[in-house]
């Protein structure tokens, strides 16, 4: 088949190294001319993507990029994954969805089956993307399939990960469950769009507020003094009913923090409200300052003045994605108590308009993040602190987990 991917993220690029695999002619079309440039030459921006896989799409002819819509027209399926933010207010910004799906339903001149990969609230697919591919007036077949990928994780990948297909026809539906279960082992079928979308939402909020509850434990059992680490790996032996969760510095990137506000705007559409999503909102946002203030303690004097090298500012290890990262308000508040703030991330060149600085020494080091790729070797300062503690290096003290005082 003719396969277009609109949008070559991580999302994107998951399903055209997917499709490739799956023997597919791929167009991976973008409006970032850089992004075009680097697949071109087989290089991918994203971790775990196979440079071969594309290598070989190109050299095959298999593997098209482009940026020019008209090279749409003649898809046999298109597939949308581009981001879907929230705006300054808060609120769900799909104009990126919809100039997607303008650009899509002006370029394509036959049917065509269009699956959407991008997260947003149920009623999306019927509601925004088919009324405006179908307003020049082709009649296209519309499903949607939640893009569940989560980069860097080395277990699952596009293959074991099940996948689920709602359709807004039965037709859309199975075809487009046959399209994914050329490269997917397990693909649901259910019984419409929005269960799909839902579903996807759910998810995202189930994580989002057992993170909440979990950074929430974390700072009652640090004012008691017991290990929360001890505590939460005991609670884990419980072989039913229970899935551990673990506190962090708080939660990034362009899912957990931003989908549950999806289902949040959508609920308000109905005159309802979730009290989950906005206590769990501030309970993950309270944690930079809780780390800060467990940096102050066991430092056992104020920041003010103190040269403090954060390490790792992605939003998680292995991978180099910096949106939403709560490292951004953790160097905000060490800035705002006085303390002098740079730092090094092996796998971040520029971020915040600030460059990556070198380890060499400060009077300590903040570890957020610890990439596989980090090496401390070079670093000649004062003590370590991390937010969790780090199996292979007992010496940094860990700040959310405090010594039990009993
Ligand atoms: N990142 C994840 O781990 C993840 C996981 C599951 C679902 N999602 C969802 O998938 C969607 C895409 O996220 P992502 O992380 O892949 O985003 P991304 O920023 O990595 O990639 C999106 C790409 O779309 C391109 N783009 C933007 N507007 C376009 C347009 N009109 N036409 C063509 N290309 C366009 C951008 O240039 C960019 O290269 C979002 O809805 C997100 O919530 C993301």
């Amino acid at each position: 088949m003719r396969v277009s991917v609109v949008g070559q993220g991580y999302v994107g690029l998951t399903i055209t190294e997917g499709s490739l695999r799956a023997g597919h002619h791929v167009l991976g079309f973008d409006v970032n001319p850089r992004v075009l440039e680097g697949l071109s030459r087989a290089k991918s921006h994203i971790e775990g993507i196979s440079e071969t896989v594309l290598r070989e799409g190109i050299d095959s002819g298999n593997f098209r990029l482009s940026g020019d819509a008209s090279t749409l027209d003649g898809s046999d399926v298109v597939v949308i994954a581009v981001p879907t933010p929230l705006d300054e207010q808060g609120k769900a910004d799909l104009s990126l969805l919809r100039n997607a799906s303008e650009t899509v339903g002006k370029s394509l001149r036959e049917s065509t089956l269009i699956i959407n990969e991008s997260t947003s609230f149920p009623g999306t697919l019927r509601e925004v993307i088919a009324p405006i591919v179908g307003g020049s007036g082709v009649t296209h077949r519309y499903a949607v399939s939640p893009e569940r990928v989560d980069p860097g994780n080395k277990n699952f990948g596009s293959r074991n990960t099940p996948r689920v297909v709602g359709g807004l026809t039965d037709e859309a539906r199975s075809q487009a469950a046959a399209f994914y279960q050329g490269f997917c082992d397990h693909v649901i079928e259910v019984s419409s769009p929005e269960v799909a979308e839902a579903a996807k939402l759910f998810e995202n909020t189930f994580r989002f507020i057992n993170i909440g509850l979990v950074n929430e434990f974390a700072q009652l059992m640090a004012a008691m003094g017991i290990p929360v680490d001890e505590t939460l790996a005991a609670a884990a032996t419980k072989p039913y009913g229970f899935m551990p969760f673990h506190p962090n510095v708080g939660i990034g990137g362009h899912c957990i923090p931003v989908d549950p506000f999806y289902l949040e705007e959508r609920a308000r559409e109905f005159g309802l409200s979730s009290k989950y999503i906005q206590v769990s909102d501030e309970l993950n946002k309270s944690m930079p300052k809780f780390v800060v203030n467990r940096l102050e303690q066991e430092v056992g004097k104020p920041l003010a003045g103190l040269r403090i090298r954060v390490v790792g500012v992605t939003y998680k290890a292995n991978i180099s994605d910096t949106r939403e990262t709560p490292a951004t308000a953790v160097l905000q508040l060490l800035r705002d108590r006085g303390a002098k703030v740079s730092w090094h991330d092996p796998l971040v060149k520029e971020w915040l308009g600030e460059q990556n600085s070198p380890l060499d020494d400060a009077d300590l080091a903040l570890v957020l993040v610890v990439h596989d790729a980090l090496d401390m070797s070079g670093w000649k300062g004062g003590q370590i602190y991390t937010v969790n503690r780090v199996e292979k290096h007992p010496d940094w003290i860990p700040l959310i987990s405090v010594k039990s005082r009993y």
